[in-house]
């Protein structure tokens, strides 16, 4: 299935994330979430080389099936999802260190036991998953880097497809939301273009509307403050 895998050299990993690390200085609180909290709860890192991460032995108490989200940025999805599923194990990705605080101060005040969080670029991780170790994937508004040369940035792109092909349990679920009209088409694009994913919905409104078990991110409260409308794409992995 695979056609534009990316070799994962220590150089690849430094020099492909393009976006913000830090925001504004972390308040002593959330220093010391990061200080004393964040160690217990680290993913173990991905093999520098080829290798696979092991997952069956990451969460304890084990769970039924792990779910992956990628740039959960606040934290609030990712923690709304391990609350209402204690008996799935989130891994969740983030480079930008305010929003790994903003996620444990989340974990913390919901006593949540079932996250994991690799504090960085996620497509290393990625690389290193197991052959179908995953049930599902989200991949909210992510950056759309609208300029037609930074298009190559997007994380949507046939060989990531491929990727979560791969790591996605047959039946398993990939979901992603974006405000952008552009991003939109080109996800779409390339999802309807692939063999091994199908729309999950029937109508227009399938789209539009956030499903029960979808809560609203922090990215998409303010989109919607500035007049946008996300679109909500579910794709099952067959
Ligand atoms: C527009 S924000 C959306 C955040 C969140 N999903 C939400 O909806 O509120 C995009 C997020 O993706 C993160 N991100 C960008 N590239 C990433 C990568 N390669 N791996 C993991 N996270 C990434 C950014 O740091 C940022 O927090």
């Amino acid at each position: 299935m695979r056609t534009g895998a990316v070799s994962w050299d220590v150089d690849a990993r430094h020099s492909l994330f393009h976006g913000r690390r830090k925001g504004r200085p972390l308040r002593q609180g959330q220093q010391a979430l990061i200080e004393n909290r964040l160690p217990d709860l680290l993913m173990p890192p991905p093999p520098e080389t080829v290798g696979t991460v092991d997952l069956s032995g990451v969460f304890d108490p084990p769970v039924r099936a792990v779910w992956l989200e990628i740039g959960f940025g606040g934290g609030e999805h990712l923690a709304w999802q391990a609350e209402h599923n204690p008996d799935v194990g989130i891994i969740g990705c983030e480079p930008f260190v305010n929003g790994v605080a903003s996620l444990l101060r989340h974990i913390a005040h919901g006593g949540l036991r079932n996250v994991r969080i690799h504090p960085d670029d996620a497509r290393p991780l990625i690389e290193a998953l197991p052959s179908g170790g995953l049930e599902r994937v989200f991949l909210l508004h992510p950056d759309p880097w609208p300029k037609r040369r930074h298009h190559g940035r997007r994380l949507v792109q046939r060989g990531w497809l491929d990727r979560m092909w791969e790591v996605l349990v047959p039946g398993g679920l990939l979901r992603l939301a974006t405000d952008d009209v552009g991003y939109l088409r080109w996800m779409l694009a390339r999802l309807t273009a692939h063999p091994g994913f199908r729309w999950t919905g029937t109508q227009l409104t399938d789209l539009t509307d956030r499903r029960a078990d979808w809560p609203e991110t922090r990215y998409e409260t303010k989109a919607r403050r500035q007049g946008r409308s996300p679109a909500y794409l579910e794709f099952r992995r067959h």
